[in-house]
């Protein structure tokens, strides 16, 4: 069983996404005692802001690569590879100004190549990414799950949509929520935490 781990958040240990994440992490490995994790921390090591060199080298055939070309290519080809290698994937979410770190955006715009991960069909688009799971771990400083602030959220609904695009549909959500509400933040982890565990028991 292959784990590849996405850390996004740049508060280290601190960080609750960090620490919720490891949560599952924790629960995966009790559930497969040899599982092999990959540990991505893409806030300290970050892909490049993708560009135009990017997507040229991504629609230049192989044998037409230049240099230049092909040291563009090779951020999404690791990155791809450690994706299809692997079996579940956990990615640590901050929320950001409602989103996701721009760190995990620039993952994803290296990921979601036509022809690698995905094709356009006569019947539409199919994702080639198959048979993996997914955990997210979200950690907002409000609440989003529910109430007022739900439609605010472009974290879970977008990342969902974007793996569903390459064909990764099975996907769980977990988040630590309120971690700036004070009443709320206090016992936001336990709670969260208690969720991680009562899912796995399942
Ligand atoms: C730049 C930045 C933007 C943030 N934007 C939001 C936001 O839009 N909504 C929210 O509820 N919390 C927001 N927060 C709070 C974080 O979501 C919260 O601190 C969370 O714990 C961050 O995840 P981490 O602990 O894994 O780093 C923001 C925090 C930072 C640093």
């Amino acid at each position: 069983m292959k784990i590849l781990r996405l850390v996004t958040s740049f508060r280290g240990n601190d960080s609750q996404s960090f620490q919720l994440g490891n949560t599952v992490v924790e629960m995966i490995k009790a559930q497969y005692k040899n599982a092999d994790i990959i540990t991505r921390n893409l806030a300290k090591n970050e892909m490049p802001h993708f560009n135009d060199v990017h997507f040229t080298s991504f629609i230049t055939p192989v044998e037409n690569l230049s240099d230049e070309l092909k040291n563009a290519v090779s951020h999404s080809d690791k990155a791809v590879k450690e994706l299809i290698d692997s079996d579940i994937i956990v990615i640590d979410v901050p929320m950001y100004n409602f989103s996701i770190p721009s760190s995990l955006k620039a993952w994803i715009d290296h990921i979601v190549r036509a022809g690698v991960t995905f094709r356009y069909t006569e019947n539409g688009v199919e994702g080639l990414v198959q048979n993996k799971k997914v955990y997210l771990a979200i950690a907002s400083g409000g609440i989003y799950s529910e109430g007022p602030m739900k439609e605010y959220d472009l974290t879970e609904k977008y990342i969902k949509n974007i793996l569903g695009f390459i064909g990764i549909t099975d996907v769980t959500a977990f988040r630590v929520e309120g971690v700036a509400i004070p009443g709320i933040k206090e016992s936001a982890m336990s709670k969260a935490v208690q969720i991680v565990e009562n899912t796995f028991s399942l």
